[in-house]
């Protein structure tokens, strides 16, 4: 970190739709967060774009700075584009506002359809923001995207700003955080992007007949990555590629994956103010009542020597849910206890509430999104199970090994890069942190679930693997580290 700070400070614009603590649905908020905090604490600077929405507390809208405009094709739309600050950060964040587009009850729609504007939501918030930093005079060294909803920008600096001035010249970096949400829409969506209709074509917009924003993206954008070395691979293949293997393949020079980071001044149980007790891997005592105070919260009856084991979660098939509602009754009858917080798919949600009225001393359900429960369900249990079928990277699991959860993952993405599996090899040189498996199935969770009960009847072996697992670093000067090498070479590739 100390080498890279003397290095001359870059100009580096996130563009981004969540932001922790400010507005989040998952991991997406946690990385754009984390990372921009780092690079501003090396002496970058970095400043955020997202969209103003009305989840955001009032307090962080900062003052109006000026109007700004997004020629849409289909129209033009007139916004504004005010500054504010990052939470704990002196990082500048700049939040584009549109009343109509940014304060509904959710971010994207709800948990069965989104919003059917969202292409032209998100084009604009993209425009908007471009044309907000030419309006302050701050033109970044690099703009670095998250997700499709950031993934217009680089096909515009490529194709419409391609002559501009201010832009012609600036690279880009892509962050697929997953991939399975592209941006891929009916193409009678195309009119109101702001594209030229000429660009719909298979090298770019075109994906099957209909228009891809993400696939644009991936072909203008000056450098790219996913969310972890495995994940990277894996999006290369026709069974995790979701329809885009064969055009990140033709990227595969410029596209790398980095794993992401934990922010540990957040998630540290040493100095956590949401839990029952504090601990860390030297003094473990607190953890006891951190997993009393749980149960209670919970209404699972008190056992302090059975284990318990939590997910906290989006409740959807790509993390698996489906397939633990399959297993919930063969795991009930295991000495074990169950808690789950999350919301999703409100299939999914009925499926898990009438197990949990079934074996209410096993399991017990929460729907809400709620950080501060989350951080005492990571500290309250014994096990954090997450069974996903693919997984970018996974910070919940990451978050686990830090609060002395010995993580049970599916070996996919970044589950199968940050946590270490169980055998007779890891045990004996005392490097194992968690349990991990492969097949898709309900009897792969139940299996899993057993090698837990066992090695927790083992405590002198569970409390190896759980201190190993607390003692992993995966702070973000790695990642960032690794982010900035990828800028340089963006920007060596456009000069
Ligand atoms: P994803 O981004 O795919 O949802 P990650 O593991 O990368 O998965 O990140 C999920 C983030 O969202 C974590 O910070 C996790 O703690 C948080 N989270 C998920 N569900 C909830 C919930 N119900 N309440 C509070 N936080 C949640
Ligand atoms: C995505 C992925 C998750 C990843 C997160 C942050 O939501 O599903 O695996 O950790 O983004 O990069």
């Amino acid at each position: 970190m100390a080498d890279l700070a003397v290095k001359k400070p870059l100009k580096i614009l996130f563009v981004t739709a969540e932001l922790a603590p400010l507005v989040s649905t998952g991991g997406l908020a946690d990385v754009a967060g984390a990372l921009s905090k780092n690079l501003k604490q090396r002496g970058h600077d970095v400043r955020i774009a997202m969209p103003a929405y009305g989840q955001i507390p009032r307090e962080h809208w900062g003052k109006e700075r000026f109007p700004c405009i997004a020629d849409l094709g289909c129209k033009t739309v007139y916004g504004a584009m005010r500054e504010s600050r990052l939470p704990g950060s002196d990082a500048p964040l700049y939040l584009i506002e549109h009343k109509d587009y940014f304060e509904r009850n959710y971010l994207y729609g709800d948990n069965v359809h989104e919003y059917v504007d969202n292409a032209e939501r998100f084009c604009f918030f993209c425009l908007a923001t471009l044309n907000g930093m030419e309006q302050s005079n701050w033109i970044p060294d690099i703009v670095h995207c998250h997700d499709w909803h950031a993934s217009a920008i680089p096909s515009y600096l490529r194709t419409r700003y391609a002559r501009h001035p201010d832009w012609k010249n600036v690279p880009t970096h892509f962050t697929i955080h997953n991939l399975a949400f592209q941006g891929r829409y009916k193409p009678d969506k195309f009119a109101c992007t702001g594209f030229d209709q000429e660009l719909f074509g298979p090298e770019s917009f075109e994906h099957y007949g209909d228009m891809n924003l993400m696939k644009a993206c991936i072909a203008f954008s000056t450098k790219l990555n996913t969310v972890s070395p495995r994940y990277a691979r894996e999006i290369q293949t026709p069974e995790y590629g979701v329809a885009l293997d064969s055009m990140l393949r033709t990227r595969k020079e410029d596209l790398t994956g980095i794993l992401n980071g934990v922010d540990y001044s957040v998630w540290n149980p040493a100095r956590d103010p949401h839990i029952a007790a504090t601990y860390s891997h030297e003094e473990l005592a607190g953890k006891a009542p951190c997993k009393a105070a749980l149960q209670a919260e919970f209404g699972l009856p008190q056992k302090p020597d059975v284990p318990l084991i939590g997910l906290v979660s989006r409740l959807t098939w790509q993390k698996g849910f489906d397939l633990v509602a399959q297993a919930i009754p063969e795991l009930a009858k295991l000495p074990a206890q169950f808690v789950i917080l999350g919301t999703g798919h409100p299939e999914i949600e009925q499926r898990l509430l009438a197990l949990a009225a079934t074996y209410p001393d096993k399991l017990q359900v929460q729907f809400a999104f709620d950080v501060p429960k989350s951080h005492r369900l990571q500290a309250g249990c014994d096990f954090f199970l997450m069974p996903s079928r693919y997984e970018p990277c996974g910070l919940t699991q990451m978050y686990a090994l830090a609060y002395g959860s010995v993580p049970i993952v599916r070996r996919t993405g970044g589950l199968a890069d940050s946590v270490r599996d169980i055998s007779t090899r890891t045990l004996a040189n005392g490097t194992a942190t968690g349990i991990s498996y492969v097949p898709v199935t309900a009897a792969a969770i139940i299996k899993s679930v057993k090698e837990a009960i066992d090695l927790y009847a083992n405590p002198e072996c569970y409390r190896g693997v759980q201190q190993t697992g607390m003692r992993q670093d995966f702070s973000w000067d790695r990642a960032g580290d690794l982010y900035l090498e990828q800028y340089q070479a963006a920007m060596e590739a456009m000069s």
